[in-house]
């Protein structure tokens, strides 16, 4: 696979340490930066990682920070994206199965670097399950990424509300 990574100057060997997991188990890897421990700004990673992740230059991408949420909501910024922020297994499954996220955020300075690697192992192995529901439910999502006075649709989500009030998701 193809990975798209970035970074901010807090957490820069660990995505060192990541990029080289990934190179070792045969994947090519985009590094978007930062390269060093000088001060930046992770919007700026957020968004190269995520640019070539939609453009489709890379299959998925993985972003990092400190907690890695400042990270990730930039990165969500870009449109196309599907950005999950993760500090578990069981979440990083859900994400690709359900969601079909695109990029993995993680906290570098939350996660530990045994856990990180199990995290990104099942985000890479897990397939999208391209159900007529997860694609309905990520259209929806995607409809939400627009202006929010342009949300004019009160009902966006009525079928899914009401498949919660019959007890549908609990027994999944
Ligand atoms: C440092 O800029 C720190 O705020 C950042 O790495 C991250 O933790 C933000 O979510």
């Amino acid at each position: 696979m193809k990975i798209s990574i970035g970074c901010d100057h807090i957490v820069t060997e660990i995505k060192d340490n990541v990029v080289k997991y990934l190179q070792d188990k045969g994947h090519e890897v985009i590094d978007n930066g930062t390269y060093d421990k000088v001060r930046t700004h992770y919007p700026i990673y957020g968004k190269k990682t995520a640019a070539k992740v939609v453009s489709g230059e890379a299959d998925l991408g993985i972003v990092i920070c400190g907690t890695g949420v400042g990270i990730s909501v930039s990165s969500d910024k870009v449109k196309g994206a599907r950005t999950a922020l993760v500090g578990n297994v069981e979440s990083a499954r859900f994400a690709r199965e359900t969601l079909n996220a695109n990029i993995l955020g993680m906290g570098g300075r939350i996660t530990g670097a045994g856990l990180m690697e199990n995290i990104i192992d099942v985000f890479l192995a897990t397939a999208y399950k391209k159900t007529e529901e997860n694609e309905r439910l990520i259209a929806k999502i995607d409809a939400i990424a627009i202006d929010a006075a342009q949300v004019k649709d009160e009902h966006l989500f009525d079928e899914f509300i009401e498949k919660w009030d019959q007890g549908g998701y609990p027994a999944e």
